[in-house]
């Protein structure tokens, strides 16, 4: 364990030099990822007890006018079929996800130019008005400023928009030209600053990923001080270019996972779908070594399977009330129990 004192000085909240996250993301044993875990367990249980936070995503929409090259709903994926949800289909999602207990809804879609802030704006302020107790995150992607101004002020909690990575140019060898890193960290900026629980993250193991760029998002992480960070391994899809590519690891994923929480012991993080679709019990060790959060699906059963952002994505067959009884089941079999509450970030209780 000669990289322990490390996860130690973290623990002590002190900030890791770049080469010393390099020597911590490059070089470590079992007994330093058990010894990330316990450690980060410890913090989550200490701060949220052996509660976990659940949000029902509902995945309104899988038109996107982005080509990312990792994501099965890019843009020249020609396969898939294509579907927008109508505002009283949303409606109806968060009706049978408020009876199922959940209290947070998340909106995601692609970049779809149909849904304009005025109608997002819209959404929101009904699903605010028939839940007053819920919060509504959002999950669209990049925005002006002022779009999301309006939609903080329509009433919408929180944003994720993962920063993907922190290195510029490997930005560049998984997003077109169109596409623009400096862009996408401005978008970060404002909706921390408009007020939104901010959330960003990356995939673990994507394409042309080095332990450099993984210290970077650390580093970056560390100084932009998000509420939320979504962290996962990233997952090919058959219908892009990095079909052939390999999937992230599921070890390198808990890993980070546990070091996210030691040096924010405060974030909200779930243990995310991809984690628990590259293993059957990712999403429990996932919560073992950090995680407090779960985001099971609220999409319409009939539209699940056209929102792949990558290959075998699990829960697509379920419906939503099934998804919280398994849920319920997976974390009562490791000894924690699902809270029925919005789960705020401490600062924005
Ligand atoms: N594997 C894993 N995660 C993916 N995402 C998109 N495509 C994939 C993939 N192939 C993640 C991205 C995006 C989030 C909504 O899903 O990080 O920000
Ligand atoms: Fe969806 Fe288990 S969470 S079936």
């Amino acid at each position: 364990m000669k990289n322990k004192f490390l996860i130690d000085k973290l623990n002590e909240n002190k900030a890791l030099s770049h080469s010393e996250w390099l020597k911590l993301i490059s070089d470590h044993d079992n007994e330093e990822r058990e010894y990330a875990a316990q450690t980060a367990r410890e913090i989550s249980v200490g701060r949220f007890g052996k509660n976990i936070f659940i949000r029902g995503i509902i995945e309104f929409s899988n038109v996107c006018k982005n080509d990312c090259l990792y994501c099965g709903i890019r843009r020249s994926n020609s396969e898939l079929s294509r579907y927008r949800l109508t505002k009283e289909e949303i409606l109806s999602c968060c009706e049978e996800g408020y009876n199922c207990g959940f209290r947070t809804f998340v909106l995601q879609s692609g970049e779809d130019m149909f849904y304009t802030a005025e109608l997002m704006c819209e959404i929101i302020r009904e699903i605010k008005k028939r839940f007053p107790d819920c919060a509504v995150t959002l999950s669209l992607g990049e925005k002006s400023e002022e779009d999301y101004r309006l939609m903080f002020e329509a009433g919408a909690d929180r944003y994720l928009l993962r920063h993907e990575t922190a290195d510029e140019t490997h930005y560049r060898s998984l997003h077109p030209p169109q596409m623009s890193w400096k862009h996408r960290m401005k978008c970060l900026e404002d909706l921390k600053e408009i007020g939104f629980q901010t959330g960003c993250g990356m995939m673990i193991g994507s394409p042309f990923q080095t332990a450099e760029c993984l210290a970077e998002d650390m580093e970056f992480m560390c100084a932009f001080k998000p509420h939320m960070i979504g962290l996962g391994p990233f997952i090919p899809h058959s219908a892009t270019p990095f079909r052939d590519k390999p999937a992230g690891s599921l070890e390198l994923t808990l890993f980070l996972l546990s070091l996210c929480r030691i040096m924010l012991p405060d974030v909200l993080l779930p243990a995310t779908t991809a984690l628990g679709t590259i293993d059957p019990k990712g999403r429990e060790y996932g919560v073992l070594a950090g995680a407090n959060v779960i985001m099971p699906n609220l999409s319409p059963t009939a539209v699940r399977k056209k929102y792949m952002l990558y290959d075998n994505k699990i829960c697509t067959g379920d419906e939503s009330a099934q998804c919280r009884a398994c849920l319920e089941r997976r974390m009562n079999s490791i000894g924690y129990s699902i809270k029925i509450t919005r789960g705020d970030h401490i600062s924005h209780d």
